[in-house]
């Protein structure tokens, strides 16, 4: 079945073809962050506006690369929510439109079941169950996922979410948007020792996180430091101390979360998904502890991290495949949804 994903939840539009015999066909991307960095972060009316410029002719290059006409396509996807209202409906409207003209199946997809499915696109997808490590620029959660729409959150964060104070403490130190890449760059030429940032809710039982806390402590950091660093060199020495101190903070305490999930639930199987996935730091942690502890861990490769239409159209293509489809007169997103909320195809 040839399913095509549309993602227009902020600031990507991310359209692909995945077939679920065949795997992904074909898939574009367009990123509007040169048109926010101006501004310091994602602006929704600007987001909309691009998503209505940018859809159709992705979604026409995507037939080109995959070689099929847009009556080949058997079901249509796209990102309902989590997100922004405005730049959702763009996605909304287009999918649903389709799906009516070209008679065909079409399902709303949860954002983050996209990003949890990510890894499935690869050449060694994991099997289910498993616990993921699910964070991004909105979210940071850890999920037990026991098969396809079977989702328990297991911890969230109680403030900003990992991608957030990655962006923040990158725009406090003067890095463009959106500084998680930026920062983990300049992290590389650090001493991650020098400032010794606090561990957020480590000690405390659970698995809800906290990051705000760290936040804070960079920028009292950074503003101390900086009264007494006279030179250039001096100042990006500090720069890059402090964010591999920020860094490390967030390494360690997203390690230790992961490591609890797996314990809690008695699983051996990790997979990291969302924006902040694609951090090296992280990766190469995950990597040597959960192995040490006997568990494997799976990360979608970087360009299936951070927004993307390819994890849209496998996760609407496995949830058609498998029989969900109800025809709907109404447009509809849902900015806020649960993951919880989900259910596996075929129970309502
Ligand atoms: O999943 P995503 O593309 O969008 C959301 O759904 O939010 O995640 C974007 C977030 C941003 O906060 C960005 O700074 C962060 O992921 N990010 C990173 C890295 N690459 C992207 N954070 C840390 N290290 C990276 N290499
Ligand atoms: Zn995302």
């Amino acid at each position: 079945m040839k399913v095509l994903g549309i993602e227009s939840s902020c600031d990507e539009t991310g359209v692909a073809i995945y077939d679920t015999e065949n795997g992904l066909l074909a898939e574009k991307l367009y990123s509007q962050v040169a048109i926010h960095a101006p501004h310091g972060g994602v602006v929704p009316e600007l987001a909309s506006r691009d998503h209505v410029r940018k859809a159709v002719p992705l979604i026409q290059d995507v037939l080109k690369q995959a070689g099929i006409t847009l009556q080949e396509l058997e079901g249509i996807a796209w990102t309902a929510g989590p997100g922004l209202a405005g730049a959702l409906l763009v996605g909304a409207s287009l999918g649903q439109s389709l799906a009516w003209a070209l008679d065909v199946p079409a399902v709303a997809v949860h954002h983050m079941e996209g990003h949890l499915l990510a890894p499935l696109l690869g050449d060694d997808p994991p099997d289910f169950p498993f616990v993921c490590l699910l964070v991004s620029g909105g979210h940071s959660l850890l999920v037990e996922v026991r098969a396809l729409g079977m989702y328990r959150i297991l911890g969230d964060t109680l403030d900003d979410a990992v991608g957030e104070a990655f962006d923040k403490t990158a725009k406090l130190l003067g890095l463009p948007y959106p500084g998680g890449k930026p920062l983990s760059d300049l992290a590389q030429h650090g001493d991650a020792k020098r400032f010794r940032f606090p561990r957020p809710m480590i000690n405390r039982p659970g698995l809800d996180m906290s990051f705000s806390g760290l936040k804070t402590f960079t920028r009292v950091t950074w503003e101390e430091n900086l009264a007494s660093s006279q030179d250039t060199k001096t100042i990006d020495q500090l720069k890059a101390d402090i964010a591999a101190g920020f860094q490390e903070a967030v390494v360690d305490t997203l390690t230790k979360k992961c490591q609890r999930a797996l314990k809690q639930t008695g699983l051996r199987r990790l997979v990291v998904a969302g924006g902040v996935g694609a951090n090296r730091a992280l990766r190469q942690r995950l990597r040597e502890t959960i192995k040490q502890h006997g568990g494997e861990v799976f990360f979608p490769a970087l360009g299936w991290c951070t927004d993307n239409g390819a994890m849209i159209a496998l996760a609407g293509g496995l949830r058609l495949a498998a029989g969900q489809y109800k025809p709907d007169a109404v447009i509809r997103v849902r900015p806020r949804w649960s993951l919880e909320e989900l259910e596996p195809p075929g129970v309502s």
